[in-house]
């Protein structure tokens, strides 16, 4: 008995200090901004839907483009376990959201950034793992409003333009073509904001696609496009080389199935010219495995009248369509390819392109000794996304700088996304073989505004010489060297 009461004692001793203990350790982390934890007891109201509203619903909800609703706890019950599932796998293939930065490695701050924290994902586990209770009613935050199904990432755009409608056969084989021009109807010159692509078609978007593609229900899974100003030419008589050489012409970003909206830099909105209409020599179609009736909408974001852009685009190419050599039946393999600055640059996106057995990309710069990876992501060909920096996070990167991507494939059975892995691949712009690019976007800048890009953000993130800004090799050189003579540079 004395002793079972010593022990007693001493079990409660232990826990009152152990627990003094630990809310001492707690207590500054509480306090500073550090995440917040996992709750004790997870519930769907509380903890589970916030998270559903910000970075799942949009097209986890009736009528969006994900195979079910997530937005009531009834909706979201039955899939608590593939929510954990989904949500763990770390930044590749399969992840929900679909959204693959590395989170271990370069520039982590992102435009409309729907990833989740590791505490987050440790909630969604822990509410799985614990029979995922609803919870108190109360707690569940008001519903989200959407203006309607078809919701745009980019708000209510100001200009619609509707492509014409196609009809693909269930058993239809892919097509890859030119489709008529559409005119945008626009009377005065103006800048895009943001750009949105969507398709619109008659599959019924709870009904599955009834064939397990790329795409799932969709069926135009790219269309190359630039805005043109026709002037009465026929679309054949257009120079798809004018976007070189002429404002009238300009190129958007690819339109690929399941690719994010794109928000340009507030300093270099790109040119819609009154008059100009959409044209486009490379659509490609395949089949969802049912009669489907579809086209395209694109949503333009304008900034407002007056606006004039401060930096000019800056076009240069990086990568390799040429001798890409994918062996058959063998995982991590890689590709890589350069390109040197010719201009002080500001990386407005990072965007890989890779087809099927793209697996993960990296964007490295180096100038002189310092080599950076500015980002690694994964890739799902399933999902195509473009990652857009914010302006504090963007790199800054001087002339000379060498831009080096790194693609890694995987051509073996692991992929789900390559119909026969027995293939060797080579390159080409059909599916089932392959690119590799950079198709992320830049503005060029003078020497000026170069140094104010780097003065205010030196400034806004309050830098002393003793940090090291990933993506902005030349931030902290104060005063900053007299810009070289360049002798064989271009300037674009
Ligand atoms: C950008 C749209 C989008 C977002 C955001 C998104 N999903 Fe999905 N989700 C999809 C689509 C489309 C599918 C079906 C294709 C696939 O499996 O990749 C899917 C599939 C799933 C599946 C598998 C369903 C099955 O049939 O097994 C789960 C589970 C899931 N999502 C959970 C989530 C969770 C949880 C979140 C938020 C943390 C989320 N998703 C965010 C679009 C999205």
């Amino acid at each position: 008995m004395e002793a079972g009461k010593t022990v007693g004692l001493g079990f409660r001793i232990g826990t009152a200090w152990l627990l003094a203990a630990l809310v001492a350790l707690v207590m500054p982390f509480g306090l500073s901004a550090a995440p917040a934890g996992v709750p004790a007891e997870v519930t769907f109201t509380r903890d589970i839907a916030p998270i559903v509203q910000r970075s799942c619903e949009n097209c986890h909800r009736p009528g969006g483009v994900a195979p079910m609703s997530l937005a009531t706890y009834e909706d979201a019950r039955p899939w608590a376990r593939a929510m954990k599932t989904r949500t763990s796998i770390g930044p590749k293939a399969g992840v929900m959201p679909p959204w693959y930065v590395e989170k271990n490695i370069g520039i982590q701050k992102f435009h409309n950034d729907p990833s989740l924290s590791d505490d987050e994902i440790a909630t969604i586990a822990k509410w799985a793992d614990s029979g995922a209770p609803r919870g108190n009613p109360a707690d569940m935050p008001p519903p989200k409003q959407y203006i309607d199904n078809a919701a745009w990432a980019i708000g209510a755009p100001d200009l619609i333009v509707k492509m014409q409608e196609i009809e693909v056969k269930a058993t239809a084989p892919d097509w890859w073509g030119e489709v008529p021009s559409v005119p945008t109807g626009l009377t005065e010159d103006r800048y895009v904001a943001a750009l949105e692509i969507k398709e619109v078609n008659d599959v019924d978007s709870h009904a599955g696609s009834g064939r397990a593609t790329v795409g799932g229900r969709f069926v135009f899974h790219h269309m190359i496009w630039r805005t043109q100003v026709l002037d009465g030419k026929s679309d054949q008589e257009q120079d798809p080389l004018a976007i070189f050489n002429d404002e009238e012409a300009v190129n958007w970003p690819v339109h690929e199935v399941g690719r994010n909206a794109d928000f340009f830099d507030p300093k270099s909105a790109r040119l819609l010219k009154a008059g100009s209409s959409v044209v486009s020599d490379s659509v490609h179609l395949h089949s969802n495995g049912r009669d489907t009736r579809a086209h395209l909408e694109i949503g333009f974001k304008l900034m407002p009248k007056g606006y004039v852009p401060t930096y000019k685009r800056a076009i240069f190419g990086l990568g390799n369509g040429v001798d890409i050599d994918i062996k058959a039946m063998e995982a991590n393999q890689q590709l890589h390819a350069y390109t040197v600055l010719q201009q002080h640059t500001k990386i407005i996106s990072f965007e890989p392109h890779l087809h099927a057995p793209g697996a993960r990309m990296c964007l490295e710069a180096i100038w002189g000794y310092t080599i950076q990876t500015l980002n690694c992501v994964g890739y799902d060909h399933n999902w195509v996304r473009g990652y857009d920096y914010t302006d504090e996070s963007a790199p800054l990167l001087p002339k000379g700088t060498i831009l080096h991507i790194v693609g890694f494939m995987d051509n073996s059975p692991s992929n789900k996304n390559i119909p026969d892995p027995r293939n060797w691949q080579g390159s080409g712009n059909r599916s089932v073989a392959n690119m590799f690019i950079d198709l992320g976007i830049r503005v060029a800048l003078t020497d000026d505004q170069f140094q104010e890009e780097m003065a205010k953000r030196r400034e806004k993130l309050h830098l002393t010489k003793n940090d090291v800004v990933i993506g902005c090799p030349l931030c902290l050189v104060t005063p900053v060297p007299a810009p070289a003579k360049a002798s064989g540079g271009q300037q674009q």
